[in-house]
């Protein structure tokens, strides 16, 4: 299956991009909403010009438009972007489909959270890390939320590979790195609080509930893991595979 198809049908099917099990989804999805909130705010920076790179269903646009005049989102499945323009809360923002033309822009700030894991061709993988670089004005920033490992073969359309080979990459396209963090997985480094919710028996009556096609169980379990949520904190000290990576573009030596 291309990737294509494998999103469109992931959206059409769950409504959304991210995990199947709706209880894992609506918590992890608050804790990565809240580290990238955390992480634009500590830039204290407003933005002209942003990019939400493999945006989904839009969540993570939305928190670029706080802090930006423009945002320009764009996804390479057509139901995915059909869905984000459905939920569009700020004029700011511009849901398009994924063409490498976007790149011909220029960004104070490219955001990307969970899509480079997603691109198995390798060379597509170069070709877009280095557009992205290519397109960021100086001083612009690249900020990831990405899963890093060292599984080479693909499986559902996922590639885990070393930290460091996408770190040398992007270094050698001057780079430099200004914040690294580990934050929580779900299924390899979840938090205690994780834990405890997708355990509880309500969450996962809810959930099964939700599953047999009740959109009320689906808003009680957003609005729950939203509360818990709040007290819970998705960076952590702890080694995990999942990072949080803030990447400044300054000046190569030798360039005036
Ligand atoms: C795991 S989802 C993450 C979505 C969103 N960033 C979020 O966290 O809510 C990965 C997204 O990347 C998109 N994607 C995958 N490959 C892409 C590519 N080559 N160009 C643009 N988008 C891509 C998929 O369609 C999907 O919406």
């Amino acid at each position: 299956m291309d990737s294509t198809a494998f999103w469109d049908g992931r959206a059409r099917k769950l409504g959304h991009t991210g995990w199947a099990d709706f209880a894992t989804y609506c918590y992890d999805q608050c804790l990565r909403l809240k580290a990238i909130d955390k992480v634009l705010k500590d830039q204290k920076r407003h933005f002209r010009c942003a990019l939400d790179f493999g945006c989904g269903t839009g969540d993570f646009s939305r928190l670029l438009a706080r802090c930006s005049d423009f945002v320009i989102a764009v996804d390479i499945a057509e139901e995915v972007i059909r869905i984000a323009r459905t939920r569009k809360m700020s004029s700011a923002i511009t849901f398009t489909r994924f063409s490498s033309d976007v790149f011909e822009n220029t960004f104070d700030v490219i955001l990307s959270v969970t899509v480079l894991q997603h691109i198995v061709d390798e060379k597509e993988w170069k070709m877009i890390i280095d557009s992205m670089v290519n397109s960021l004005e100086e001083e612009g920033l690249l900020i990831l939320l990405e899963t890093f490992g060292s599984m080479t073969e693909p499986q559902e359309e996922t590639v885990l590979r070393p930290l460091n080979v996408f770190l040398e990459r992007v270094g050698s396209k001057g780079m430099t790195l200004l914040f690294q963090s580990n934050f929580h997985h779900p299924e390899i480094v979840p938090t205690k609080a994780f834990r405890w919710f997708r355990r509880a028996f309500p969450i996962r009556l809810l959930n099964r509930v939700y599953e047999q096609g009740s959109t009320a169980a689906g808003l009680v379990l957003s609005i729950i893991s939203f509360g818990i949520s709040a007290f819970d904190d998705g960076l952590m000290a702890k080694e995990s595979p999942t990072k949080v990576l803030v990447l400044k573009k300054t000046k190569k030596r030798g360039e005036s």
